[in-house]
């Protein structure tokens, strides 16, 4: 962390509504959360959430796949627009796109994303939708750091969620949000208080801060 006394700076990357981005928002008006979002970085200018960051006076910009000419050059476009922000910490709340190697690179173990699914089950971009095919009685929302593969880094946090005979994709996801938007909240706000280390796949929150 570059201060140990002020709140860790926290990039946020999403795609669309942003609620789980709002959550942090309504988390960090207490002083004691210890993480303070810097900047929401999206890429689709159609994603809702921009406007919620906006409104609550946080940088805003869009780093659109479209606008570059390949996919290498937006990976470095978005790497940095994220470095420009200077984070501790790089939350993914429903960013719908691979980080690429150049984050990778200069943010990597540093990078949190969150998943609709218990990993190693149904990863991808549609877990919510998966686990019900696959016929889940249980599933529930990761939260994990990001490596090079589709939600394979180790796993920080979970929380399970029972599956209805009578939920849709929407109703299961919308249930899955609501217990998410805590658990993201809870463990950003708890990396960026306490640390955290990995061996292995292991993570364990609690280490002093700044030994991460
Ligand atoms: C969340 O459920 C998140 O886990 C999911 O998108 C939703 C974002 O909602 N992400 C993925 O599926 C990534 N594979 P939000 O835009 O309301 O925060």
């Amino acid at each position: 962390m570059t201060n140990p006394t002020a709140p860790a700076r926290l990039v946020v990357l999403i795609s669309g509504a942003g609620s789980t981005m709002r959550a942090v928002l309504d988390a960090q008006h207490d002083p004691g959360y210890g993480a303070r979002i810097v900047a929401v970085i999206s890429d689709r200018a159609d994603a809702a959430g921009l406007a919620i960051a906006a409104e609550a006076g946080v940088p805003t910009s869009v780093v659109a796949l479209a606008d570059y000419p390949d996919r290498a050059e937006w990976d470095r476009a978005l790497a940095e627009e994220v470095a420009r922000h200077r984070p501790d910490l790089v939350l993914l709340a429903g960013f719908m796109r691979l980080i690429g190697a150049p984050s990778l690179s200069m943010f990597g173990g540093r990078i949190v994303n969150t998943h609709p699914a218990l990993l190693p089950s149904y990863p991808g971009a549609h877990g919510v939708r998966d686990a019900l095919a696959g016929g889940a009685k249980v599933t529930g929302c990761t939260v994990m750091l990001v490596d090079a593969g589709v939600d394979t880094g180790p796993i920080i946090a979970q929380a399970a969620v029972e599956v209805w005979d009578d939920d849709t994709e929407t109703s299961l996801h919308e249930r899955i949000k609501t217990v998410e938007r805590g658990l993201v909240t809870t463990t950003v706000g708890r990396m960026a208080r306490e640390g955290w280390t990995v061996e292995g796949r292991r993570v364990t929150l609690g280490t002093t801060k700044g030994d991460a």
